[in-house]
Parts: C-alpha cells; sequence; structure tokens
C-alpha cells in the first residue's frame, strides 16, 4: 500500500519534501521517544504514530510559503528568541486597542518601547459569559468574536511580523470550557469524547485523589471535582466549574492539540504560551502537579511543531515552587527539549519579598541555590506582574536557610502588598484566602504595589520619586537578568488598580489589575514633568541599554 505520508508530500516541490524529511529526522526521537513513553503500551499506539505522522506532513504541505521561509530563518538561528534584542509586552485586545485590527494603530507606539514579542492575553473564542479572562475556551479555530476572525489575526500577525513582532498567544492545555463540542460530545454520551475527560461514576475516587489535591480558587471555585447530573459523572475540574481537564492519557488528546497548535501556526502565530501546564498529569497520592510525564508531553508538543512549523517556539506556564520551575526548561533528559520559554514566577516573587523587606538575604538564596545558569535552547520569561495575582511562594526551607519562618513571611507579604502591615507603600487586594492553609495572595497593579497610588494620594513627592524608583529597578531586574523581559501594557506608565471592575460586571477581582490602556497618559510619554513621562522614558533606556549589551544574550551564561 503506497504511504499517504509520501503520498502528501508528493505534492511539493523536491527541495521542501527534503526539508521535512530533514527535520524528521532531527526531532523524530524527541518526538517518538517521550510519546513511546506516555503512549506506548496501549492498544493503537502504531495507528496513533502513523495518524501524527500524517497530521505533520498535512500542515507543513498547507504552510504558507512565508512561514515556511521564516522557519528556515529560524533553523539558521533556532536560538533567535535568546537575543538581547527581544522585549516583550502583553495585553488583552480590548483592553489594549479595540479590536484585532486596531491593534495596528499602535505599532508605533510598540516600537518606540522597543517591543519584539506581544503576547495577545486569550484570543480564542471563549464561552459565553464568565471565561476566566478567556481562559475557558470553547473553539480552539476561531478568535473571539469581539475581536475579529482568523482572517483577521492571520493579517496583524504578518504586519506585525514585517515590523519584527512575533504574536505569542494562549495554548489552554489543561481544560477546556464544558461548552467546547468535545465537552458536548461527552454529554451527549460519545464514548470516544467521554475519554477526553477526566469522569468518574460515583466519588469514591475522586474523594482519594481530593486527600492530596490543592484548590486554586478555594474562594470562588472550592474542591476540583464537579457533579453534574445529566451526565450522572464526577467531572475533574481543576480551575473553575466551566472548566474541564483534558485526560492527556489519552493520545488522541494530543493528536487534538498537534493539530490546534499547526492550525493555529499556519496562520501565523510564532509563541504558543501552554497555558496551567503543571496540571496536565495527574497521580493518585500526589498534588497532581508537577509530574515527570508533563514533560514528556512537553517535549513531544515542541518537537511536533520543530518538524511541521519550526519557527514556533513554546512558554511555559507553569507557577510553581522554585523546586519545580528549572524543569520546565528541561532538565535531565529533557534538556534543551522541552518549553522553550518559562515564567520566572520565583525572580518575580522575590523581587516584591525583597521590597517590602528591604533585604535581599531570601532572594540570593533562592535565586543561587535553584536557578543555575547555562540552559539549552531556552530561558526564562522575566517579569513583575501579569494579568494573574501573586501567591507568596516561599518554601519553609528556603525561608528557614536565612533564618525566617515561612509561615510568618508569607503572611507578612500578603499583609504588606493588601497594605495592612504598617509602614506599607503597597495597594493591592487579597485574593482566594483559604483559611485551612492561611494561604493568601495578592492582586494589583505594578505602580500601586510599587506606592505609587499612595504617594499620589498623600500628595507625597519624595514617595513619588521613591515608587518611580522601585518601578525602574524592577524593570531592570528583569531586563537585566537573564531571559525575555515581559512587559505587563501600562505598566510602563504607572498605571495604577483599576477598581471599576465589579462595576463592569466582573467578578474575579485579578481584574483590578488588568485596566484599559490610559492613552491620554500615554500621549504624554515624553513629558519628563510627568509621572507616566518619568516611568516610560525610564524603561525605554533600561530596554535599549538591555539590546545594546550583547552579554545579556541567552548563550551567555
Ligand atoms: C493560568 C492563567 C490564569 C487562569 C488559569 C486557568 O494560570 O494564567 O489566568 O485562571 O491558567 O486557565
Amino acid at each position: 500500500m503506497e504511504d499517504p505520508v509520501r503520498r502528501i508530500l508528493a505534492t511539493l516541490p523536491g527541495h521542501d519534501r527534503d526539508l521535512f524529511s530533514l527535520r524528521l529526522e532531527r526531532s523524530e526521537r524527541d518526538l517518538f521517544d517521550p510519546l513511546h513513553r506516555l503512549y506506548g503500551h496501549q492498544p493503537g499506539y502504531d495507528e496513533f504514530v502513523d495518524a501524527l505522522r500524517l497530521a505533520l506532513a498535512r500542515h507543513w504541505v498547507e504552510r504558507p510559503l512565508d512561514l515556511r521561509a521564516l522557519d528556515l530563518r529560524r533553523d539558521l538561528n533556532p536560538d533567535w528568541f535568546l537575543s538581547e534584542r527581544m522585549v516583550g509586552y502583553v495585553f488583552y485586545i480590548d483592553r489594549f486597542a479595540g479590536r484585532l485590527r486596531d491593534v495596528l494603530d499602535h505599532v508605533d507606539y510598540l516600537e518606540e518601547l522597543g517591543v519584539t514579542y506581544v503576547h495577545f492575553m486569550p484570543c480564542l473564542k471563549p464561552r459565553q459569559g464568565e471565561s476566566d479572562g478567556g481562559y475557558s475556551v470553547q473553539d480552539y479555530g476561531a478568535i473571539d468574536p469581539r475581536y475579529g476572525t482568523l482572517e483577521d489575526f492571520e493579517a496583524v500577525t504578518e504586519a506585525l511580523r514585517a515590523r519584527g513582532i512575533s504574536t505569542c498567544i494562549d495554548l489552554v492545555v489543561n481544560h477546556t470550557a464544558k461548552e467546547h463540542a468535545w465537552a458536548e460530545a461527552a454529554r451527549s454520551g460519545s464514548a470516544r469524547h467521554l475519554a477526553y475527560y477526566r469522569m468518574y461514576d460515583d466519588p469514591t475516587i475522586p474523594q482519594q485523589y481530593e486527600s492530596t489535591l490543592l484548590e486554586v480558587f478555594p474562594d470562588q471555585a472550592p474542591g476540583n471535582f464537579t457533579y453534574y447530573d445529566d451526565l450522572g459523572k464526577w467531572v475533574w475540574t481543576t480551575f473553575n466549574e466551566h472548566q474541564w481537564d483534558l485526560n492527556w492519557e489519552n493520545p488522541e488528546v494530543f493528536l487534538e492539540f498537534v493539530e490546534i497548535m499547526l492550525t493555529l501556526a499556519n496562520r501565523g502565530a510564532e509563541v504558543f504560551r501552554l497555558d496551567a501546564v503543571a496540571f496536565m498529569w495527574k497521580r493518585m497520592g500526589t498534588i497532581c502537579q508537577n509530574q515527570p510525564e508533563v514533560h514528556d508531553i512537553l517535549q513531544a508538543l515542541r518537537a511536533a511543531c520543530r518538524i511541521a512549523a519550526p519557527a514556533i517556539i513554546h512558554k511555559a506556564e507553569a507557577i510553581v515552587p522554585p523546586t519545580d520551575l528549572l524543569a520546565y526548561l528541561g532538565t535531565g533528559r529533557h534538556t534543551g527539549k522541552v518549553a522553550n520559554l518559562a515564567y520566572h514566577n520565583s525572580l518575580m516573587v522575590q523581587f516584591w519579598s525583597s521590597l517590602a523587606s528591604r533585604d535581599t538575604a531570601l532572594m540570593t538564596h533562592v535565586l543561587r541555590s535553584h536557578f543555575p545558569p547555562g540552559h539549552r535552547h531556552a530561558t526564562w520569561g522575566t517579569y513583575l506582574r501579569c494579568h494573574d495575582d501573586i501567591g507568596w511562594a516561599v518554601t519553609e526551607e528556603d525561608a528557614g536557610a536565612v533564618g525566617l519562618d515561612g509561615g510568618a513571611h508569607r503572611a507578612f507579604l500578603a499583609d504588606f502588598y493588601e497594605g495592612l502591615f504598617p509602614g506599607t507603600f503597597a495597594k493591592g487586594w487579597r485574593f482566594q484566602h483559604n483559611p485551612t492553609t492561611g494561604d493568601r495572595r495578592t492582586n494589583g497593579t505594578l505602580a500601586s504595589l510599587s506606592g505609587l497610588e499612595r504617594a499620589l494620594e498623600d500628595g507625597s513627592a519624595d514617595g513619588v520619586d521613591t515608587a518611580i524608583a522601585r518601578i525602574l529597578m524592577g524593570h531592570a531586574l528583569i531586563a537585566g537578568w537573564g531571559g525575555v523581559p515581559l512587559l505587563y501594557m501600562g505598566d510602563e506608565l504607572g498605571m495604577l488598580n483599576d477598581y471599576g471592575f465589579a462595576a463592569k460586571g466582573e467578578l474575579d477581582s485579578r481584574w483590578i489589575h488588568r485596566p484599559a490602556m490610559d492613552w491620554t497618559t500615554a500621549a504624554r510619554r515624553t513629558d519628563p514633568s510627568s509621572v507616566a513621562g518619568r516611568i516610560f522614558t525610564g524603561v525605554q533606556h533600561i530596554l535599549r541599554t538591555r539590546k545594546a549589551t550583547p552579554h545579556l544574550h541567552g548563550n551567555v551564561p
């Protein structure tokens, strides 16, 4: 029988066929070794491998010419994203610009700041109503209609690319919205789709898991399972009730995501932010995070892209303790093979911890003992704030090593940034208080947490100066630490907390630090007498300095 892969590739000119074969050869082991470990024991594994090969070939054949040229450029320079010239900028499309095409009206602004990478916060079609800020995806094949269409996406990413800006989008891999077509099919009894999720007929097994699981949203979504009358089943729902955890033990789920990823890659996405990856594999008796299989899945997803769309890189979103974080840049057999970027959550936490305690002992200890330099084909995404809350991830061991009590220090940080601790400069809000563990997290913008809001209220010129100094020091830290600095929209202007979020119908208080862009203030960005002007020009200077410092290339240890 004729090999279907060969038949598909036969439609291509010879050199494009060769390229596919060469890339397959290069990444074959990186792809199939982990897949064999994950799924090799299951009946139907050979058919799965055939289907995967076919999908890779098909997407390569469909890949537009300009993106194939980009692939070639990045084959020649696979470490492009490690460059000291990289600067990331993160925003919600509506809050930054309006609709997708309106983003193009602000490219001058991005260029002025030095941005080479934009992260569109969740932009695929979410469920209606509450959607966890778009992280409850109903359709991975469509753009959120509030923002535009896939054609708009294609046009915008192409225009950005022409200006030297790569586009990053979220790919929510741990769960789908319960309204996703797979979930709907499961609901109507499709055995195939029931196996895409983690469902249980009675509560015994969920209860066993629950005894070691943590809770991500103890306030708004306690527990990790939800019972549905119509299904007669318990469904694994780590985050919110409407977000159903996928079953990555099922190779069909892997195949589906390869399809999704490569489709979006062929439309112009260049970076995938793989959401909540720590949770992808479950193991009884554990907290079901950071399991070794997660790194196998991430390696296989990346290898699939290196074969069919090698311009793509992956960023892992794993907000985990310092001891588990490094593995997301690849350690042991996964060295240089898992995510290209991972959020440096510890650097972020330690920045805030040091600011509050006026002491760098804990920061120095944590960064020295858990984060050796010298990654292969990978680096950190460094950041001060993002759209999420800050979890005070300080372990007992690390605190103890510098003479602190872990619980007491975490409580101090939560109090300090909630504005409760005497003498604090910060104005933030409490998030997800868990009375059982005492855990409390914090919301607030960079500027409000850094003291700008309070100083402006007090009319304190000294306070304003100090807050600006904190903000710029933070930017210097993320620009100089090693990795791609990821600026959160508005932080370059010192935007303050948005207390009006509830009135706009948002229940989740993380919206306090997701304000809409203040273009009136932005218009004064070069005015040295304005607060925003001082911050903007300061940040701009830091980023220019970064770009002029080749030592900051990720390959320099
Ligand atoms: C990630 C996102 C967060 C979301 C969660 C569930 O952590 O950053 O905003 O709530 O995943 O998708």
